[in-house]
């Protein structure tokens, strides 16, 4: 079913697996599958390249594109792990429907997807946090510059090694003015112009000494409801709080999670529109206990401070923080080290 081209030589001799900058490195193969006179054809699996586009193809001028982010983890015994795979597949058809990207058959995306990672599997490195970063993606590929949906598309996989990393100290900005999506808009899809759009806005709160941008409501900015690649929580006294999913927000795999295991170890949660008025209020009281992302790149990221209106807030330092505790919870069920009671693991064999 699937067309498997093996590289002649693989790139991994040459490849510091202790030194990776996130995203930079590939590993030897590709999945392509091409849509074309109203159907998906057969996967093919190939040496990662290059691709040969015309320049007149959708996706360079009306962004018609969208993506996934997965991982792959290998455990003590060698054997491979997905999170919750059946979740980005869902995704990737429910943010290609938002743009006019043909729906994707399951059983290419699965079949094409294990025997990529099979082929690739030296690539993926043991050790709690080292894992195997996966793009899927989908272009608009039809030559033609007509402001219309491409009659043409390209599904591919990538896959690139990561390492356990820390991300430094990350503070955000509360958006006063710059929105990240709309009521009716596109923010729930992984849509590629989602992401183009939140550089310039990142890069002027990067000057004021924030790492990210947490997006607030588009019509009256009172609301706060994700960061770039990552879902919020907040924690004011033993509560932790999380805006709910809508047509704005990206319903992630971490985020629901993290809300399942929370409700298994009887943590106070409450899913429910999260005011910057509180949270501001909180942090004066001293009852903003944390701050936390949820994301598949890095699981569970503390946030240890945060600006709005000019003013710049810490939060204090937390021995037994959640962030951790869903953090260890979550890995370890990544890495097939914990029960895995909610049936989240898929492997590879
Ligand atoms: C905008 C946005 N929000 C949230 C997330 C977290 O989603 P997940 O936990 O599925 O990785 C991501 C990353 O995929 C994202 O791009």
């Amino acid at each position: 079913m699937i067309d498997i081209q093996k590289s002649p030589k693989s790139k991994i001799e040459n490849t510091n697996f202790d030194n990776l900058v996130f995203g930079k490195v590939f590993t030897d193969h590709m999945m392509e599958c091409d849509y074309i006179d109203g159907e998906w054809q057969k996967p093919v699996i190939k040496p990662y390249g290059p691709l040969t586009l015309d320049p007149s193809a959708r996706v360079f001028h009306y962004g018609q594109a969208v993506f996934e982010g997965m991982k792959a983890y290998k455990d003590k015994d060698d054997r491979i792990w997905l999170f919750r795979p059946d979740e980005n597949f869902k995704r990737i058809n429910r943010s290609g429907k938002r743009l006019a990207i043909p729906e994707f058959p399951k059983e290419y995306f699965f079949n094409s997807l294990e025997e990529l990672l099979k082929l690739d599997k030296d690539w993926i490195k043991k050790g709690f946090g080292n894992s195997l970063y996966i793009r899927p993606f989908v272009i608009a590929t039809e030559a033609g510059v007509s402001a219309s949906a491409s009659g043409e598309y390209k599904f591919m996989i990538i896959c690139s090694p990561a390492q356990a990393y820390y991300s430094g100290e990350v503070r955000v900005k509360f958006s006063e003015k710059f929105s990240r999506a709309a009521d009716g808009g596109v923010g729930y899809a992984k849509a590629a112009g989602n992401y183009g759009a939140q550089f310039y806005p990142t890069n002027l709160a990067k000057e004021e000494g924030f790492q990210q941008i947490i997006w607030t409501d588009a019509n009256t900015h009172e609301y706060l409801e994700e960061a770039g690649t990552m879902n919020i929580f907040f924690r004011i006294g033993d509560k932790l709080i999380t805006a709910p999913t809508n047509d704005r927000i990206l319903d992630g795999v971490t985020r629901k999670s993290v809300i399942t295991l929370a409700e298994e170890y009887n943590i106070d949660l409450e899913v429910r529109r999260v005011s910057v008025k509180e949270i501001v209020e909180a942090a004066e009281k001293g009852e903003l206990k944390e701050m936390f992302g949820s994301g598949t790149a890095t699981v569970i990221n503390p946030i240890v401070g945060f600006g709005h209106k000019g003013k710049k807030f810490e939060l204090p330092k937390m021995e037994d923080s959640y962030a951790s505790f869903f953090k260890d919870k979550l890995m370890k069920i990544q890495y097939n080290e914990a029960e895995d009671k909610f049936g989240w693991r898929y492997e590879v064999k």
